[in-house]
């Protein structure tokens, strides 16, 4: 699949068939996260495959009252908690060195992206979800003290087709030589 076809066409999917993705397959979509570019390199992202039952049920009760993703987190064959590393992107001999102090946000914002963009050329969906109670979240994967949950990752073979939600176009907001 072309890139520009792959980054167009990739939808946020929530409904998925009852048809296993494989730990191969995983193992192949890592790649993706592990070469997605971070801040001097420091690749502080850290992913937990939740294939536990009960741990998906009360993962889903992190779920924010009304999030569209919510019945994904235990219906999709495969789901992925997105954890960072904290001080260390951004830092420079463990002191911040813009104003925005830890960028591990933004190193797993691309993470996701690789990881999802890969997914969907593999023929897989994707839906990021951010909308719920990280701190309850790593309760229950036994999250250790200097990192944080960010995002969940549904995967699974789509079992819906999605229209494509409006875009702003570049003409919007690409700018010359000022704002
Ligand atoms: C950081 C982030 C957080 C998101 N959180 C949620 C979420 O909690 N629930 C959900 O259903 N979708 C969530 N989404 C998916 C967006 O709604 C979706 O990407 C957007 O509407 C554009 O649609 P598309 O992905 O199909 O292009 C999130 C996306 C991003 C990038």
């Amino acid at each position: 699949m072309e890139l520009m076809e792959a980054i167009q066409q990739r939808r946020s999917i929530r409904k998925f068939e009852d048809r296993p993705v494989s730990d191969e397959l995983v193992r192949e979509l890592m790649d993706a996260v592990m070469w997605s570019p971070s801040w001097a390199n420091t690749q502080c992202w850290e992913l937990v495959q939740v294939k536990d039952p009960a741990k998906r049920e009360q993962l889903q009760q992190t779920i924010s009252k009304g999030n569209p993703a919510t019945k994904a987190i235990v219906s999709a064959p495969a789901l992925f908690v997105i954890c960072g590393r904290l001080k260390s992107s951004g830092y420079y001999n463990g002191v911040v060195t813009t104003k925005f102090g830890d960028w591990f946000m933004f190193d797993l914002g691309i993470a996701c992206q690789s990881l999802c963009l890969a997914a969907h050329d593999k023929g897989l969906g994707t839906v990021i979800v951010g909308l719920f109670d990280q701190d309850a979240a790593g309760k229950v994967i036994d999250l250790p003290e200097g990192y944080e949950v960010v995002a969940m990752v549904p995967m699974g073979y789509p079992a819906q087709e999605v229209k494509a939600p409006k875009r702003r176009p570049p003409e919007e907001f690409l700018r010359v030589d000022s704002f």
